[in-house]
């Protein structure tokens, strides 16, 4: 899950255009970055680095073509020998590569023996190795190239520069490359937001195909070689790369949330009765995501079954291929997925369509894979979401569900009741958050922090110690209170924090009894409800509104991770060992 951006064209100083395309990539892996571009008389300038991206800008060099890339290891630790571009033994050949290439040792050995010398520990570096060898047959790259996609397997996209030709060929399987031309030149980049400050029409590549760039001229070939012509779609993408003023994207992102939900409430009516239409019709569903997706995807199926009396499981994307058996033609898949691009969320989309079950996919980016490939689609509406940390897309995500499963109940009014109650009770946390940076710097030290629930709160335990754990690096646990008898409780001392969500529903008593046996085993117990009790050693006041309750509730702890993050000096929103979009198995 790197960033990749490649450029020829008319302007000149390609370093700087390059490295401001890479920052905005740089929430899909920022462990290391590298930069090449062709000067005069085929000489080039070639920087590689270690960490995050910190310069505001690099030295003007006068070139009109390059590209670069931003990492997230995968094969190689985080040394600048496995910084991209990686190239060939004459440095003619450069690569940029996001993905994996899964049989790379049996490559690599094969061209060892035939006296290649590499220079790193990663996968990316058998590419220019293999068309330098392929190179010794035929100087046509274009079947060089068509060679190496028969040879390399696994998910990926992959960029070739061939330095003295001028020439640039990229490709991809599953990985997303998309490629822009305007008057000032041709610009390829792993997803759009890079393209949208310079272009408004894009081309997303499909799996197979091989784009050519040279002389500032573009050309596409289909998995067989045969040209193919290019259809651009708009894009219209608002281009808002700012932190209007905050400090992080992620508390921006915070702030944001009523304003994302009241537009969800008031504008998506046709939108989910749509939607709620596929789900009637469809027999045996299955909402899927990774991570905060599949926490968001947890809390519908009890949505759906507390308020629609419908049941529609949820799997964790990664896992779906082993549980797909059960798909039939009357099946319908509900992806959920902030980015559109997680690799095994796209997989499990594929599965499904290989089972001919229906797709309905709630996405937050608009020609995304996932929104390309899934049969209808809702828009998430949250707007561009940088800080890596899910927050306003997973309230958005919630809401959705939320409204979805009223309108299979017919109660659609009731709900958006509810949910305009949950806006306020989200401003109302929001402007509490100096209580919650207290809490924060009270928590910051501490080894381990558990999180109970019972029903519907149950999954906003998981996504609260998901919050704590990606934001301040402390080990958080979120489970079902029930569940704390049956071993957990084990870990509760003296002054181990708890932290207890425990809304004013069907599950109240039995919760307040979980927090009574884990106070009775010295737990410093945090209590989450409208209703206050002597059980807690700190109380935070969220009002109920039924089951939307869930969304304040999360914002607490989204706060709560920002806070402690700060607390502890880390950075929010690029965690270490993170990315934004996960593009690879
Ligand atoms: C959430 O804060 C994390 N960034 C991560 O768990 C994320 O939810 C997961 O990678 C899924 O991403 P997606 O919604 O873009 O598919």
């Amino acid at each position: 899950m790197c960033g990749i951006f490649a450029y020829q064209g008319e302007k000149t100083d390609v370093a700087n255009l390059i490295f401001s395309g890479l920052k905005s990539l740089e929430y899909r892996g920022y462990d290391s970055w590298g930069i090449l571009v062709k000067k005069n008389n085929n000489a080039f300038y070639l920087k590689r680095q270690v960490g995050k991206i910190k310069e505001e800008k690099l030295p003007p060099i006068f070139s009109t073509e390059g590209f670069g890339h931003t990492r997230w290891a995968t094969h190689g630790g985080v040394f600048e020998k496995n910084t991209h571009p990686h190239f060939d033994s004459q440095k003619q050949i450069f690569v940029v590569h996001n993905g994996i290439i899964e049989n790379f040792n049996q490559l690599k050995q094969e061209l060892i023996k035939k006296g290649h010398i590499f220079t790193s520990e990663t996968d990316t570096e058998v590419l220019p190795h293999l068309a330098e060898e392929l190179r010794k047959k035929t100087n046509d790259r274009l079947k060089i190239i068509k060679e190496i996609i028969k040879k390399i397997q696994g998910l990926n996209a992959v960029i070739f520069y061939f330095l003295n030709d001028s020439e640039f060929y990229a490709f991809k399987n599953s990985s997303p490359i998309v490629v822009g031309k305007n008057h000032d030149g041709i610009f390829l980049a792993s997803d759009a937001s890079a393209l949208a400050p310079y272009i408004n029409k894009v081309y997303f590549l499909d799996d197979g195909e091989i784009l050519v760039i040279k002389e500032k001229n573009l050309s596409l070939f289909d998995k067989n070689g045969k040209p193919k012509k290019i259809n651009f779609i708009n894009l219209n993408y608002k281009v808002e790369d700012t932190l209007g003023g905050y400090k992080h994207f992620m508390i921006k992102e915070i702030n944001e949330q009523p304003k994302v939900l009241k537009t969800i409430v008031d504008t998506q009516e046709q939108n989910l009765k749509k939607a709620a239409n596929l789900i009637k019709k469809s027999y045996g569903s299955c909402f899927i995501g990774c991570g905060s997706a599949y926490y968001a995807s947890l809390t519908g199926t009890y949505f759906f079954s507390k308020i629609a009396k419908r049941h529609i499981n949820a799997a964790v994307a990664s896992e779906f291929s082993y549980l797909a058996d059960f798909l039939k033609e009357t099946s319908l898949v509900i992806p959920l997925s902030q980015s559109g691009e997680t690799i095994d969320v796209i997989s499990s989309i594929k599965k499904a369509k290989e089972k001919k079950a229906k797709t309905l996919a709630l996405t937050n980016v608009l020609g995304s894979t996932l929104y390309r490939l899934a049969d209808e689609k809702l828009l998430l509406l949250a707007g561009p979401e940088k800080c890596v940390l899910s927050t306003k897309s997973f309230t958005a995500k919630l809401a959705f569900l939320y409204l979805l499963a009223h309108i299979l109940n017919g109660t659609f009014k009731k709900g958006q009741e509810n949910l305009k109650k949950a806006i306020k009770e989200v401003e109302k946390i929001i402007n509490e958050r100096e209580k919650i940076k207290k809490l924060a710097s009270f928590l910051k030290n501490k080894e381990h922090i558990f999180i109970l629930g019972r029903g519907v709160s149950y999954p906003v335990a998981l996504e609260s110690a998901l919050k704590i754990k990606e934001s301040s690096y402390i080990h958080a646990e979120g489970f079902p209170a029930g569940e704390l008898k049956h071993g957990v409780i084990a870990l509760i001392e003296k002054e181990t924090p708890v932290i207890v969500y425990n809304p004013v529903d069907e599950t109240y008593e039995d919760t307040l009894s979980s927090a009574y046996e884990v106070s009775a085993r010295g737990a410093y117990v945090i209590g989450i409800s409208s209703k206050n009790n002597s059980v807690y050693h700190q109380f935070f006041q969220i009002e109920d509104c039924a089951d939307a309750t869930t969304i304040p509730n999360v914002v607490f702890a989204q706060l709560l991770g920002y806070y402690m993050t700060l607390a502890r000096g880390l950075d929010p929103d690029k965690p270490r060992n993170l990315a934004k979009s996960v593009t690879v198995k």
